[in-house]
């Protein structure tokens, strides 16, 4: 059930100018850019022939992650298991989980949800892929297994051939697992700004991938698919094609910490932004600025601070006031918008402000299209 301002914005489905009658704070998701920006990619993996992996941890939601398959995705990443959880029971097939678990529930849990569509889980300990394949004669299932590796993030996965070997023994021990490949995310690369300092860090995790790959082969395991990167790596992963997918995440909102970074090394955007915040101008303390109703509950803080349009027309960016206030400082030459004012705000940092709200509003110009919701928010469990 959803309540509060998505569900006062339920009347405004298919009203010609409902997206500027928002009840706030509101989740926009601007379907023409968002479109754009999912078969931008789709269109670019598949003339380069790699494929994707798009992760749900920016979007959590299965309408999204159907949208994604729909382009040619060959299954939907999850940071979490409860991420996973919430999107398999909202009808989304393959999904992959792209972190390890130390947790005998949620592994069982993993292994049954395994019997609906195909799952993936990676594998960083041979006492996980024993735990996993504990879980998977348990439940009659079995879940597709990948040997995670560290290529310099320093989060999870091992880091050194030898240990990669005796996970992928550990992995086919186990008749419930199928070996379906490697995972090394270089989550480190992908918010380097400038083009040729991004392809030198990439250069250098693939080199550590390169050796590890090699390894496997060499033992009689060679990885089929190589599961990496990100929206930042996209176009170096393409090209390089030692991965054998990308797992991007933001590329389809485009947040403002992305804003800065080099895709194409042209300085061109590659993708449009996509994910906003409606606000509403709820009081105006002083001459030069003006107080909305969203404050670090409505958009995470962990980024560059938003931008705000008025009329698609940007008019300044937004100082924190606290929980659930923000302070439009307009640029020079723009006013302070009256109270009552509906604004849209980029976000900082969009997977944390999805987490923030139930439902997306997607728009399509001034019509408010549908109202979708985040199914697996608030699942970090
Ligand atoms: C394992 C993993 N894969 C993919 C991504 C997606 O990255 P991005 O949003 O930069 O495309 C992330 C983001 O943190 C991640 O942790």
């Amino acid at each position: 059930v959803i309540a509060g301002a998505p569900a006062l914005n339920a009347a405004l489905i298919g009203q010609p100018d409902g997206r500027a009658r928002l009840e706030t704070p509101a989740l926009l998701l601007d379907l023409d850019a968002f479109e754009h920006n999912v078969a931008r990619l789709a269109a670019l993996a598949a003339e380069a022939g790699i494929g994707l992996l798009p992760h749900a941890k920016t979007h959590k939601s299965a309408r999204i992650a159907k949208a994604q398959l729909a382009a040619g995705a060959r299954a939907i990443g999850c940071a979490k298991a409860g991420e996973l959880l919430a999107l398999r029971a909202a009808g989304v097939g393959p999904l992959v989980l792209t972190a390890p678990v130390a947790s005998r529930a949620k592994i069982a849990a993993l292994a049954r949800a395994a019997a609906e569509a195909p799952t993936g889980v990676v594998i960083d300990r041979p006492e996980l892929a024993a735990a996993y394949g504990a879980a998977t004669r348990e439940a009659s299932t079995t879940l597709d297994a990948y040997i995670d590796l560290d290529v310099g993030l320093g989060r999870f996965g091992v880091a050194t051939p030898a240990e990669a070997v005796a996970i992928g023994r550990a992995i086919l021990a186990e008749p419930g697992l199928r070996y379906a490949g490697v995972q090394a995310y270089q989550g480190l690369v992908q918010h380097i700004h400038g083009f040729a300092e991004r392809a030198a860090a990439n250069d250098a995790a693939n080199a550590k991938l390169g050796a590890i790959l090699d390894a496997l082969a060499g033992a009689g395991m060679p990885a089929t698919i190589v599961s990496g990167g990100g929206t930042g790596s996209h176009l170096l992963d393409a090209r390089r094609r030692l991965l054998t997918e990308i797992q991007a995440g933001s590329y389809i909102f485009m947040d403002e910490g992305y804003q800065p970074v080099d895709f194409h090394g042209d300085g061109a955007p590659v993708f449009r932004t996509s994910l906003f915040v409606a606000v509403t101008v709820v009081a105006h303390s002083a001459p030069g600025f003006a107080i909305t109703d969203a404050g670090s509950k409505s958009l995470a803080v962990d980024g560059p601070p938003p931008r705000v349009f008025r009329d698609g027309v940007e008019i300044g960016r937004i100082q924190w006031c606290g929980d659930e206030y923000g302070r439009v400082l307009p640029h020079p030459g723009q006013a302070a918008p009256p109270v009552g004012t509906v604004l849209e705000c980029t976000v900082p940092h969009c997977d944390p402000t999805v987490n923030l709200h139930d439902a997306y509003h997607a728009v399509r110009g001034t019509v408010l299209e549908g109202i979708w919701p985040v199914e697996a928010r608030g699942r970090a469990d």
